[in-house]
């Protein structure tokens, strides 16, 4: 099959057609899909939905997808893929301040983790008629441009990942006794080398990153804040705008990403989602 493969943006990201992602996939192509996400940090397979099961095909060319432990997410019985619901139901589920609503925070997912997810597939099933865009910033390339010195002074740093951290405006949903002893704090080297490319990278994730171990709480605010700020920057930054049947394939060591939430109350925003296993960050 031929394989077309275009970059999406500046910042980031390649677009891939000429493949049916309902089938199966040759070794060269899946070799080819592999590189370009290495190289471009984020892919968007275009094609039609997929079921669940077919999902879980295109996933496993990344690496070995992960089950979701809570069974009311799976879909029709597959453990590893999850229904991601975003719709506003009704007026009183959008929030006036987008803030308040958590995805808007520019996160990598599951860093709360020890071991977070290398990867994130998200699969567009139903998409809203304006914004819901994913938004991502290219945290590799933000380091590179760091200064020499400022490179040096994070070096070494550790941060402290919390499920829920005050830093951020809104909450992280409740947590059962029993799911609070499971997540217990983490701590992630600030300046991280890719597992598989040996690039460095910034990783930081506003909804989790509570502070930088060693650090009196102010000056570590003040270091979050200001590499927040760098990170975000637009020259680091593609928004994609959803089509219906997207795989959009996203690298969690080297991007963050955030949703525009100010989509329409009442129309659908369904995704099929899987976290593709990772390593340790060091
Ligand atoms: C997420 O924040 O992981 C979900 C992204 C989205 O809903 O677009």
């Amino acid at each position: 099959m031929a394989l077309e493969i275009r970059p999406l943006s500046e910042a980031m990201g390649a677009e891939v057609t000429g493949a049916d992602f309902s089938k199966p996939l040759d070794a060269a192509d899946v070799e080819a899909l592999n590189q370009a996400f290495l190289d471009h940090h984020l892919l968007c397979l275009r094609g039609k939905p997929l079921s669940a099961r077919e999902l879980l095909d295109v996933a496993c060319y990344f690496g070995t997808p992960h089950a979701e432990t809570t069974r009311s997410h799976w879909v029709d019985g597959v453990p590893e893929i999850s229904k991601l619901v975003s719709t506003y139901e009704k007026p009183e589920d959008k929030p006036a301040d987008p803030r308040m609503n958590r995805r808007t925070g520019w996160h990598t997912d599951h860093s709360f983790k020890e071991i977070p997810p290398k990867a994130t597939l998200l699969h567009g099933h139903e998409i809203p008629s304006s914004a819901g865009h994913t938004r991502f910033c290219n945290a590799e390339r933000a380091y590179a441009d760091l200064p020499e010195a400022t490179k040096q002074r994070l070096e070494g740093l550790q941060a402290v990942h919390s499920y829920d951290t005050m830093r951020t405006p809104a909450r992280a949903i409740a947590r059962t006794a029993e799911e609070v002893a499971e997540t217990p704090d983490v701590v992630h080297p600030l300046i991280r080398t890719h597992s598989e490319t040996g690039r460095k990278t910034i990783y930081f994730n506003s909804n989790r990153t509570d502070r930088i171990v060693g650090l009196e709480r102010a000056e570590s605010d003040e270091l979050l804040d200001a590499i927040h700020e760098h990170m975000t920057q637009p020259q680091y930054r593609y928004d994609h705008e959803w089509r219906v049947g997207d795989i959009v394939v996203w690298d969690n060591c080297s991007l963050v990403h955030s949703v525009n939430v100010d989509y329409p109350i009442g129309e659908p925003r369904i995704h099929l989602r899987t976290l593709i296993e990772g390593t340790r960050p060091i």
